[in-house]
């Protein structure tokens, strides 16, 4: 168990947990901080310039690499400050593409947050703006896009690749203001080690990273991924009576927010037309439709047929606990065999 730390932010009163940061505290606590590199997922960098607070009266500090310390006093705003925080959000944005209107990430871009909370001027940005840059935008991946004259090069997607999925398929590439996120080699995504796992698109900032159908759900609905036997946590996003996004569910112990690209990209089939709705019975070497009562009364009269060592079993790791148990239950007390299996031990 860690130590709670007593400290005030703006003179309000904190109370934090010993090895938290500054800016972790504050935004628990609902006191903004503007920042654009930090995320709670990952190991603070300090990169943006952004989360500076002053300690004590004192020296400026990036409130996301500091700890919390016993009585500090910590303020979020001072002259210092802000002009620090202007000068390193004009040039963050200044060559971004400002398409925010068709923007994926138009409703929720942590760039529009920061830019309104400093109150940034457009025509401030005008005298930094360089050679318009229009770098081709990689849509090669089938699920989401990269935009690298949208980013901002806070590196979150670069840091989830490597401390979350483990893979480093992201780094950065050239020097100086020409730096850019990319693949290793600069190849396409799809050409590259990239396992389209979506990971570094939910947390990029700034829809740099954006998935390519934008879907907006009228509400959402909490249940369990059906593709493998993790489990992992999910909420489907609906719109009418169809499925139209997925979101990782982070208080799930399985995934904290994590998915693969079968869970996060592969819910088309929910909807798809072609998915079966009847149970198709093979006649004359065609698949007739049937109804169930036909279906099951079938396999049950070969069941009967096939009781002892005729009959094996193979459990699915898309199953439940409770429904794997039933089946090696009904295999042994049914079918009179000890046959049965799972697809996890293959
Ligand atoms: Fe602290 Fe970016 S959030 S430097």
């Amino acid at each position: 168990m860690t130590n709670q730390i007593n400290f005030t932010i703006d003179g309000q009163e904190i109370v934090a947990q010993e090895g938290q940061n500054i800016l972790d505290a504050a935004l628990a606590n609902d006191i903004y901080i503007p920042h654009l590199c930090h995320h709670p997922d990952l190991k603070p960098v300090g990169a943006c310039r952004l989360c500076g607070v002053e300690i004590d009266g004192g020296h400026m500090t990036m409130s996301c690499l500091e700890p919390v310390r016993e009585g500090i006093d910590v303020r979020t705003d001072s002259p210092v400050i802000y002009q620090a925080r202007k000068i390193a959000i004009e040039l963050l944005i200044a060559d971004h593409h400002m398409d925010c209107l068709a923007c994926a990430a138009a409703h929720d871009c942590d760039l529009l947050t920061v830019s309104a909370y400093m109150g940034v001027q457009p025509e401030r940005l005008e005298r930094l703006r360089k050679t318009e840059r229009d770098l081709p935008i990689d849509t090669s991946n089938p699920f989401f896009q990269f935009d690298p004259n949208k980013c901002v090069i806070c590196g979150i997607c670069v840091r989830t690749c490597d401390e979350i999925v483990g893979l480093g398929a992201l780094g950065f590439i050239d020097r100086g203001v020409s730096t850019v996120v990319g693949t290793f080699g600069n190849k396409p995504f799809v050409e590259s080690v990239c396992e389209s796992c979506g990971e570094c698109v939910v947390r990029c900032p700034v829809g740099a990273l954006a998935p390519k159908k934008p879907e907006f759900a009228a509400r959402e609905v909490q249940t369990t991924c059906v593709y493998c036997g993790v489990g992992c946590g999910i909420y489907l996003g609906i719109s009418g009576d169809e499925v139209v996004s997925v979101r990782a569910d982070r208080e799930r112990p399985t995934n904290e927010g994590s998915l693969c690209v079968k869970g996060r990209y592969g819910f088309n089939f929910i909807n798809h037309p072609d998915r079966l709705t009847k149970p198709l019975i093979k006649k004359n070497g065609e698949f007739e439709e049937a109804e169930w009562d036909e279906a099951l009364e079938l396999i049950a009269s070969k069941f009967a047929e096939s009781k002892g060592e005729k009959f094996a079993a193979l459990a699915s790791a898309k199953c439940t606990l409770e429904e794997n148990y039933l089946i090696q239950k009904f295999t042994r007390a049914v079918m009179g065999t000890n046959s049965v299996d799972h697809c996890a031990r293959l």
